[in-house]
C-alpha cells in the first residue's frame, strides 16, 4: 500500500503518519514538509520537501510516484504571524484572501490533477482533503473568517467536481472532503478558549477517527463531505 501524506509535519499530519505506520505494516509512506523535516517520527517514512502554493512543485512530487493508493491533504492555514481570521469586514485584506486560497483550495486542485495518473493504476484509490465545517455554506450561523470560509468552500466545491469527472473516467475512485473536528494544534490553539474540553480533540483521535473512516469509504462517498465520526455534513 503506498500512501502519500502533504502536511506530515502538522499537528494532524503527524499523528496520521504515526497512526499509518502501525496500523498497515506493509506500508509505503511517503509525506510531505514545508519548513523542516522531522527528526523525531520513524525512520520508514521517505519525506519530500514541498511549497504546495507552487503547482511546479507538485508536479514534480508526482513524476515520482508510477502509483499511488492513498493521498490525504492535511496542508492548511487558519492564521498567519500577521493576520488572523477575520471578525468583520474592516479587517479584510487582499493579500490574506488570496493566501487562504492559496494553501487551502488550490493545491487540491493541482494534487488531482497531477496525481490522477497514479492513483488509477491503484485499485482502490482514495483521496481526502482535510477541509472545515465552517467551510459549510448552509451551517454557517455565525459569520466572520471571511477568508478561510470562502477557501474551504471552495475547496468543498473543488471536491466535488473532481469526483464527477473521476466517476466518469476513474469509477472506483473515492475522493473525500473531511471535517476533522476542532483539534489541539497549532491552528487551533488562538481559538481554544471558548471550545468545552470534550469537544476538543488529540491529534492522535481524530487521525485514528479519519483514518477509519477513509478506510470504510467506497466509490459511491465519492464526492461527499463528512465530519471525523461518518456524520455527513451539509455544503
Ligand atoms: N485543528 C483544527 O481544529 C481544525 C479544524 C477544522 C479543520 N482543520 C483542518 O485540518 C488541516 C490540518 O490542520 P492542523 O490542525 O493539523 O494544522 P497545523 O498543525 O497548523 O498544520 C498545518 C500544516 O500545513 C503546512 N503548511 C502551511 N502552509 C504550507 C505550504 N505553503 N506548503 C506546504 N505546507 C504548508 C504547515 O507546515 P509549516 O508549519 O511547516 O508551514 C503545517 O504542517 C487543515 O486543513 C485545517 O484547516 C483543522
Amino acid at each position: 500500500m503506498k500512501v502519500l501524506i502533504f502536511g506530515g509535519n502538522g499537528g494532524i499530519g503527524r499523528s496520521l503518519c504515526q497512526n499509518l505506520m502501525s496500523r498497515y505494516t506493509d506500508i509505503d509512506l511517503h509525506a510531505t514538509y514545508h519548513i523542516k523535516k522531522p527528526e523525531d517520527l520513524s525512520d520508514n517514512i521517505t519525506w519530500h520537501h514541498v511549497d504546495i502554493t507552487t503547482e511546479a512543485a507538485i508536479k514534480n512530487l508526482a513524476s515520482q510516484f508510477s502509483v499511488l493508493d492513498l493521498l490525504i491533504n492535511t496542508v492548511g492555514v487558519l492564521h498567519t504571524p500577521n493576520h488572523g481570521p477575520e471578525k468583520s469586514l474592516p479587517s479584510c485584506q487582499t493579500d490574506f484572501f488570496l493566501h487562504n486560497m492559496a494553501v487551502n483550495a488550490l493545491p487540491t486542485l493541482m494534487m488531482a490533477k497531477h496525481f490522477a495518473s497514479s492513483l488509477r493504476v491503484s485499485n482502490q484509490p482514495k483521496f481526502a482533503t482535510l477541509s472545515a465545517k465552517v467551510g459549510s455554506i448552509k451551517d454557517n450561523r455565525l459569520g466572520g473568517w471571511y477568508s478561510y470560509r470562502s477557501s474551504k468552500a471552495a475547496l468543498n466545491m473543488l471536491i466535488k467536481n473532481i469526483s464527477i469527472e473521476w466517476a466518469r473516467h476513474m469509477p472506483k475512485a473515492c475522493i473525500l472532503s473531511i471535517h476533522p473536528g476542532t483539534t489541539d494544534t497549532a491552528l487551533s490553539r488562538p481559538f481554544q478558549a471558548n471550545v468545552p474540553p470534550q469537544k476538543l480533540f488529540s491529534p492522535d483521535k481524530v487521525a485514528d477517527d479519519i483514518l477509519s473512516l477513509i478506510e470504510r469509504a467506497t466509490p459511491e462517498c465519492s464526492g461527499r463531505f463528512f465530519a471525523y465520526d461518518g456524520q455527513e455534513l451539509p455544503w
